[in-house]
């Protein structure tokens, strides 16, 4: 298995140098006045593909206390003792909030054609609910135009984890998922004239589990399964009842979908008794998120390992869960295997053996082939009209060097493997209509803090100035490109 895997990265790896290496013989004609045919991309993405980078909110904005947003769970979170990496917090963070454009100018250099961030509910809604913030909300058509005058479409994320602290019960409560549906209903409301994709909720485990149940992630909880699973279901009703409230609320055709990081499941090996395992372990492991989502209701497996401590589930909850989305979108970092077994769920979970590669942030083992598998699980099981890469990227420990040059060339590395497997996707034919880059620069890494670096443009945090990396340049060239280079 090891050596399998290994195998497969090498190879992977050589495919892809084999094709950087074939600029040089095209340059030297060049430099020597032979005529030479134009580079040839065979990874080359169907046209119109959308090539953009991805941030959030409370990790890049700073100005916490400005123009009137109220506190979040990651303000206090952060600001606790003993949370986060060196007591790091988002006070400050890439102050975006103030050197937006800047930031746009950035995404404009690189060429992309859209970028996602999120808007902070909190700014919208101090009190979480309630009187709208005028101020808060004209940040966000700043940043709107900013981005339209470039001609670079906005995807919006309704929730990336900032949630107004003064919501009392937080997602324990089923309050919440109503506040919002109401957050979002209004925000659809101002922004849908310009705004053509939203995205309800950022990753419901991250949230509902890191924050509830092991206590890594805001509020810092680790309350008991039934609560953990009450959390679950409060989260995708929120998304649920936002899909309504933004359909009730916005223009004609604006597209609504979410951006989940389901487990994703490789096959150990790609035959076909291990590939329908692989699917039913992605369809079975996600059951109390994208697969309700996708699906209107939890699978029985699940209900039944849960057991007495399922979900309380409300008349009308599951249909409001089961809402259609008009995309998904898949965040994706790291393999999980799975291998064919005859158990009753037909599926085992390889563990992981400890020598797998990984990047310095622990959790983000390297398996580029997982972006491929994403796609085509989520495509086969549920058909959804479009799927868009709303995250995939890494974390490295990048040095500027003497001539103030950070040379990542593990995220090239990783980057350009990853993509190379979403290209496998496209030219199967699967709907994957655009690829966000985690992140457009260094940001506040959530309990990390600062230390963690997963920017394609590095930043200074004494000076905030951004500088591009060498995963820059090389993004540049592949949007250029519409190709893996
Ligand atoms: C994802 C989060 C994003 C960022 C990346 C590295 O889980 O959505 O905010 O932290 O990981």
């Amino acid at each position: 298995m090891e050596a399998l895997t290994r195998r497969q990265f090498t190879q992977t790896v050589a495919a892809a140098a084999a094709l950087g290496a074939s600029s040089g013989p095209a340059t030297a004609a060049r430099a020597r006045g032979v005529p030479s045919a134009p580079p040839t991309h065979t990874l080359a993405f169907p046209n119109g593909f959308l090539w953009g980078c991805a941030t959030s909110a409370y990790q890049i904005e700073g100005a916490v206390n400005e123009d009137g947003r109220g506190p979040s769970i990651w303000d206090t979170f952060a600001h606790a003792a003993g949370r986060t990496a060196n007591g790091d917090n988002g006070d400050v963070a890439d102050d975006s909030y103030h050197r937006y454009p800047e930031d746009v100018s950035l995404l404009r250099q690189l060429g992309a054609k859209a970028y996602r961030f999120s808007i902070a509910w909190p700014r919208i809604f101090p009190g979480g609910r309630g009187a709208p913030n005028a101020a808060g909300m004209a940040f966000y058509e700043r940043l709107v135009d900013a981005l339209l005058e470039h001609s670079i479409q906005p995807f919006v994320t309704l929730f990336h984890w900032d949630l107004p602290q003064a919501l009392p019960g937080g997602w324990q409560s089923r309050d919440t998922a109503l506040a919002f549906a109401e957050y979002a209903g209004y925000v659809a409301r101002r922004l849908s004239d310009r705004v053509r994709h939203f995205m309800t909720t950022n990753e419901f485990v991250c949230f509902s589990d890191l924050g509830h149940k092991i206590g890594q992630f805001a509020p810092g909880l680790t309350l008991e399964p039934a609560a953990v699973n009450q959390v679950r279901h409060h989260a995708i009703l929120a998304h649920g009842l936002g899909v309504q409230a933004i359909r009730a609320n916005a223009r004609r055709g604006t597209q609504v979908g979410l951006a989940d990081n389901p487990k994703v499941y490789v096959p150990v090996i790609e035959t076909p008794a291990h590939i329908d395992a692989a699917q039913r372990a992605f369809r079975e492991e996600n059951a109390p998120f994208l697969t309700a989502v996708m699906e209107g209701r939890y699978t029985d497996r699940y209900l039944e390992r849960a057991g007495a401590n399922a979900p309380r589930v409300a008349a009308g909850d599951m249909r409001a869960i089961g809402s259609a989305v008009d995309f998904v979108g898949l965040n994706v970092y790291q393999p999980d295997y799975a291998s064919a077994a005859s158990s009753a769920d037909g599926y085992a979970i390889e563990p992981r053996p400890t020598s797998f590669p990984r990047m310095p942030s622990p959790w983000l083992f390297i398996g580029p082939e997982v972006i491929y598998w994403a796609v085509r699980h989520a495509g086969r099981l549920w058909h959804p009209p479009a799927i868009y890469i709303t995250e995939n990227g890494c974390s490295a420990d990048d040095v500027m060097d003497a001539g103030g040059r950070v040379n990542d060339t593990d995220r090239v590395m990783f980057l350009r493997n990853y993509l190379s497997q979403l290209h496998r996707a496209a030219a199967e034919g699967l709907p994957v209509k655009g690829y966000f880059l985690w992140s457009l620069m260094d940001n506040f890494e959530w309990a990390d803090g600062y230390q963690r670096r997963f920017g394609i443009h590095y930043v200074d945090f004494a000076t905030q100035m951004r500088v591009p990396k060498l995963s820059a340049d090389w993004y540049r060239e592949v949007i250029a490109a519409n190709a893996v280079v």
